[in-house]
């Protein structure tokens, strides 16, 4: 039972905690022993990690949904060269301004830039700079780093 449950001073420490509730799940043994095994590399706990992935799941949903709100980074690269690339760059994010907090523009090379757009506002929103950047002239690459927030 301890094993299942984690050792008695972590069950101990929770139960103690104010807000946490305690519940019990189903896992197949095989992921278990997988998932022990890393959590013991990182030396963190069961708790910890599954609120972790609670919290990732509800995240990724969310995005997936369109629900709610969102902040982060995107990571765009282009060629400047491109013919209107930088004022159709211009142009949409003075469209998305509402989502934008700011951006910080590097001169990667001759051609290239790196512009990090700071985003804060609806996901729905975001996804729609996302997607609008995607489109733009001279785009090379768009990497994004965002989290929901409730
Ligand atoms: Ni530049």
């Amino acid at each position: 039972m301890g094993k299942e449950e984690g050792s008695a001073t972590e069950a101990e420490g929770e139960s103690e905690r104010k807000g946490v509730e305690r519940f019990s799940i189903s896992v197949e043994p095989e992921l278990v022993r997988e998932f022990d095994s890393l959590l013991e590399k990182l030396g963190q706990n069961r708790s910890k990690a599954i609120q972790q992935a609670m919290r990732l799941f509800l995240s990724e949903h969310y995005w997936a949904e369109g629900e709610g709100e969102c902040a982060g980074a995107v990571v765009v690269v282009y060629d400047h060269s491109a013919r209107l690339a930088e004022e159709e760059l211009t142009d949409l994010q003075h469209d998305f301004r509402d989502a934008i907090n700011s951006v910080l523009h590097i001169h990667v090379d001759e051609r290239n830039c790196l512009e990090i757009i700071a985003v804060r506002g609806r996901i729905g929103r975001v996804k729609g700079l996302i997607e609008s950047l995607e489109k733009g002239k001279g785009v090379k690459q768009i990497k994004h780093t965002i989290v929901s927030i409730k």
